[in-house]
């Protein structure tokens, strides 16, 4: 927030994209120097999950793989020799039954969690402050007490999500509603961001009410996939969050936002406010 330009700022690149990466990098154990590379090899390899992929986006793919897996196998090599005090040396010490992790395995852990550790909680972050500017007057009134913050991001969350699909394919034959059956093959589109708006489930799906008696939300999923770095996310949308309009009361936006044109990821292309 300090080096902020002092009348307007684009709060995707200055704020909500240095978070998540320095924390997961940071914990991981990985140099936080590297986060603007970490980055680069992330979006390409996620670029696999876009519309539209070309046979080009399919081979970056696969130099930001093998690359990102390189860096890995030499830092893993490292920390084997120097451990510290991070998720890497404790996944490398990690035994169950006396099996320890592949090597393989642990660098496909630490690229999983790279790449999943920053991408969504950057977009929720913008998703974020864009719903709550657009409620307009004090926006420290959302972050009153810690039950309130919490409740705040919560509703964030459920309000615009970053991620709105996922899918799933089906084992067996199962009737998921009356009359819709899903056969063994085939494959079952997850709308998290529907679900999140179902007047079934929520008084008003499409007010902003952090304070709602319906407070739930499928935004990390649910069942065995459920999103592994869901208390991470939350506390760093909590603190972020709170901090941001504790410091910067009287943020307003300085241009209507727009989504980005993408599937996959539910996120602004900039986010400009005046400060
Ligand atoms: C606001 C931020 C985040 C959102 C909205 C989010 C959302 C999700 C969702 C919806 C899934 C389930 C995918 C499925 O059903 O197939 C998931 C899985 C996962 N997430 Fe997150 N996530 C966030 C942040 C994070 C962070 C910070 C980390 C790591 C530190 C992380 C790591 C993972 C991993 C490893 C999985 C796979 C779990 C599995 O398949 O068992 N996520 N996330």
């Amino acid at each position: 927030i300090d080096r902020f330009e002092p009348d307007q700022v684009d709060l995707l690149p200055a704020f909500a994209s240095p978070l998540p990466i320095t924390i997961i990098a940071e914990m991981l154990g990985v140099p936080v120097e590297m986060g603007p590379q970490l980055l680069d090899w992330s979006h390409q390899m996620v670029a696999m999950y876009m519309h539209g992929r070309t046979r080009e986006t399919e081979e970056t793919a696969n130099r930001a793989a093998r690359d990102f897996s390189d860096f890995l196998r030499g830092y893993v090599a490292e920390r084997r020799q120097n451990p510290g005090d991070d998720l890497l040396s404790l996944l490398i010490s990690a035994q169950d039954d006396g099996q320890k992790l592949s090597e393989d395995e642990l660098v496909s852990s630490a690229v999983l969690l790279l790449n999943a550790g920053h991408e969504a909680t950057v977009h929720q972050t913008g998703n974020a402050v864009h719903a709550i500017l657009a409620q307009g007057d004090d926006p420290r009134r959302f972050f009153t007490s810690p039950q309130t913050t919490a409740a705040t991001v919560e509703e964030c969350l459920r309000f615009d999500a970053p991620l709105h699909m996922f899918t799933r394919y089906a084992y067996e034959e199962i009737e998921v509603g009356p009359g819709v059956v899903v056969r063994p093959g085939e494959t079952i589109g997850l709308l998290l961001g529907m679900a999140n708006h179902d007047p079934a489930a929520f008084a008003e799906p499409f007010a902003f009410r952090p304070d709602r008696a319906d407070q739930k939300n499928v935004s990390f999923g649910a069942g065995i996939h459920f999103c592994i770095g869901a208390p991470l996310a939350r506390l760093e949308l909590q603190v972020s969050l709170e901090t941001l309009f504790d410091r910067l009361p009287r943020l307003y936006l300085a241009e209507q936002p727009r989504f980005r044109d993408t599937y996959h990821f539910h996120g602004l292309e900039s986010l400009a406010v005046r400060i």
